[in-house]
């Protein structure tokens, strides 16, 4: 498959998407606030948004990632979640917040969820840039979701294909045709 900057669409500016994670910081840090908390993010795909939203969230917090992989590189997930390397903290009465790119069929985040509530943090929610609700195969409350969108493969600002387009500032459709 050729792979061009030409076949993306944009759909959300780096405007965009700098207004809505500030938004999302403010938010979180007013639900927390005298809190401390432990913010996961779920890489590779989540790290601008984790950088942006972390320096929007004024709170003390601890930063720790986790590598899950969903998808075999291309336009579908495998159905299969793997753990690449988790997290090197425990979170036992803590409150966690998970951060995501995009959830889709829902898969990777219901699994990261269980294995993390197995471990008794003190709370957990999650926070996604984006969210295709219409892809769902199974069901994950997610409490802070930055744009809900059509189902589109979208690229960009974290988010690849096949390993590429990850270091775009905006979002965008990819298109194959
Ligand atoms: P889920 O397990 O199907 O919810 O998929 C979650 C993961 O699939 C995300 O963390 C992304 O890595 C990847 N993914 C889902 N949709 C897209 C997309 O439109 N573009 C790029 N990656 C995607
Ligand atoms: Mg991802």
């Amino acid at each position: 498959m050729v792979k061009s900057l030409s076949r993306i669409y944009p759909l959300l500016t780096e405007e965009q998407i700098q207004r809505r994670v500030k938004e999302l910081g403010a938010q979180i840090t007013a639900d927390y606030a005298g809190k401390e908390i432990v913010v996961i993010g779920l890489l590779n795909g989540v790290f601008p948004f984790f950088a942006d939203l972390a320096r929007a969230i004024h709170l003390d917090l601890d930063v720790n990632f986790m590598r899950v992989a969903s998808y075999g590189g291309g336009l579908e997930s495998t159905g299969e979640v793997k753990i690449i390397f988790d997290i090197d903290q425990s979170i036992r009465g803590r409150h966690t917040l998970v951060v995501e790119d995009i959830v889709d069929t829902g898969l990777t985040l219901h699994k990261v969820r269980n294995l993390l509530l197995d471990r008794d943090p003190a709370s957990l929610k999650i926070v996604t840039l984006l969210d295709k609700p219409g892809r769902r195969r199974v069901q994950v409350p997610v409490d802070y979701v930055g744009f809900a969108i059509e189902d589109h493969f979208v690229v960009g600002y974290g988010l690849d294909l096949e390993g590429r387009f990850r270091n775009l500032p905006y979002v965008g459709i990819y298109n194959p045709a």
